[in-house]
């Protein structure tokens, strides 16, 4: 292919669409002869092999189909399909409606959703609304299994007071990252009618990792999990950013800007810093803050979390900056760090900087907590070699781990016993970092804000308030995608009050 087509077709996204699943079934029964020898054998396609400095792309979003008001419909078929993302070769992506990463999903509070899934993949799937609070039965957990060829419809309403960013995979028992890492993945973002920063430009960042072997093919950390997996393949991929590496985002001097940004990658923390400048942190998971966070440098996402900053670009004209990964230790979860986009001022004169507003939306304290519960994080063997295990057990959809009552706030103490960082997710609901404890003493924590994944470094101990509103089986877990497929999860049973 000359360069010119690689890059129409690179910037389209998709080469051409596979016929049939057979190539991911193939891949299934593949993966007993991937072991770990072959794994530390194989050599990765280097980053000098991905086009780099392209516009970055606005990603695709899903057609709303429903003629009725205050409803939501749309189709979403995960499928194979072939793309141009390297020099030389085409890879096999794993995508809804050919996309990667996407299609974005935008809601508004209130909205009844239908989604249509239709599984064309060679594998049980689901697609798994992450973050959101809605009823169990509708959560694509690994309890509702959607076999291939099979379809089916995701239906809920979207809860008021919930705008904020989200994101959507799939949630298939011990495959998610098999299924994410081929490139299944999306940012699902909710709206409300008061936004009060709905006056500023904003950008969508969906952060991915992905590793490509020497012939330009997925490589993900399935076949080695429950082995090295979580800590071999830390760091292998490239990062990518609305699935390009390094993208330009061009700005005009001195504009104000609200990015949006979710840590899609598998097992990447990604401490993010834009060179020569300060920004504020307005949202997390779950949304707004009370009030913005201004003047920082530097914001650590764990995977599976999402911040909303807003980023002030310098007045100078005709200037790069970096957006970084500024690296992280993590005990053994961290990676290096490094570019993630280019940030590139133009010529037309700087505008008037815009006045954040003091106040976004309040974060209400869930009021006082009437039980207690405590999740242990360990590994048996050395730690990483064998398996991840909450509670000392590995992960078994058919036992009740913790118990809840629908409305009870409660105190749940993440005790990490391990020696790497747990981004730990409770499905079903946003809570709140109450405390934290370092080294034996407790540290202040200084906002509330809403969450649904928070990190428990290694060796700490942090409290969280938390609620669940929706009766049924909810599944709470390690979101470092191989540690959660090797056994670090567990099942919540919320009863009806
Ligand atoms: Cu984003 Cu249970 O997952
Ligand atoms: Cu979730
Ligand atoms: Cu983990």
């Amino acid at each position: 292919m000359r360069r010119r087509q690689f890059f129409q077709a690179a910037a389209a996204g998709t080469v051409a669409v596979l016929a049939s699943a057979r190539s991911a079934s193939a891949q299934m029964r593949n993966m007993p002869g991937t072991g770990i020898g072959a794994m530390m054998r194989r050599s990765f396609t280097s980053g000098s092999a991905w086009p780099t400095g392209y516009p970055l792309r606005r990603l695709d979003v899903l057609a709303n189909t429903s003629a009725v008001a205050d409803e939501f419909e749309g189709t979403l078929v995960a499928a194979p399909y072939l793309a141009s993302l390297i020099f030389g070769h085409t890879t096999e992506l794993w995508g809804y409606n050919n996309t990667f990463p996407g299609p974005v999903i935008d809601l508004r509070e209130g909205q009844r959703a239908a989604i249509d899934f239709a599984n064309r993949l060679g594998l049980d799937s689901t697609i798994h609304w992450h973050g959101l609070a809605i009823p169990a039965d509708q959560d694509g957990s690994p309890m509702d299994p959607v076999v291939p060829r099979a379809d089916r419809v995701y239906t809920f309403d979207v809860p008021v007071g919930s705008a904020g960013t989200y994101w959507y995979h799939p949630h298939a028992h011990q495959t998610t990252t098999l299924q994410v890492g081929h490139g299944l993945a999306a940012p699902l973002i909710v709206r409300s009618v008061d936004d009060p920063l709905a006056m500023l430009p904003e950008v969508t960042l969906m952060v991915t990792s992905l590793t490509l072997d020497q012939n330009g093919q997925v490589v993900t950390g399935v076949a080695v999990a429950g082995g090295m997996g979580g800590m071999m393949m830390a760091g292998a991929g490239e990062l990518l950013v609305n699935g390009q590496k390094l993208p330009l985002h061009a700005m005009t001097p001195g504009a104000t800007e609200r990015w949006r940004i979710i840590n899609a990658t598998a097992d990447r923390y990604l401490r993010i810093g834009l060179d020569g400048h300060r920004f504020a942190v307005v949202g997390t998971d779950g949304g707004l803050l009370g009030r913005p966070l201004a003047g920082l440098t530097e914001w650590l996402l764990a995977p599976a979390q999402r911040v909303e900053i807003v980023v002030t670009i310098a007045t100078r004209r005709s200037t790069r900056y970096a957006l970084r990964d500024l690296g992280y230790s993590g005990g053994m979860s961290g990676g290096a760090g490094g570019e993630l986009m280019t940030v590139e001022t133009g010529r037309t004169p700087a505008r008037a900087p815009v006045e954040l507003p003091a106040v976004l939306r309040p974060v209400a304290d869930l009021g006082p907590a009437s039980g207690r519960q405590r999740v242990v994080l360990s590994g048996a063997g050395m730690g990483m070699m064998g398996a991840f295990l909450i509670n000392g057990k590995s992960f078994d959809m058919n036992r009740v781990d913790l118990e809840t009552v629908v409305g009870r706030v409660e105190l749940w103490d993440l005790v990490n016993a391990t020696f790497m960082d747990h981004p730990i997710h409770i499905h079903g609901t946003q809570f709140q970092v109450v405390a934290r404890t370092v080294g034996g003493l407790a540290a202040p924590v200084s906002y509330p804000a809403w969450l649904d994944t928070v990190n428990v470094p290694a060796g700490e101990t942090i409290t969280i308030k938390t609620r669940q509103m929706l009766p049924g089986k909810r599944m709470f877990h390690c979101h470092i995608l191989p540690h959660e497929d090797a056994g670090m999860m567990a099942v919540l049973d919320v009863r009806p009050a």
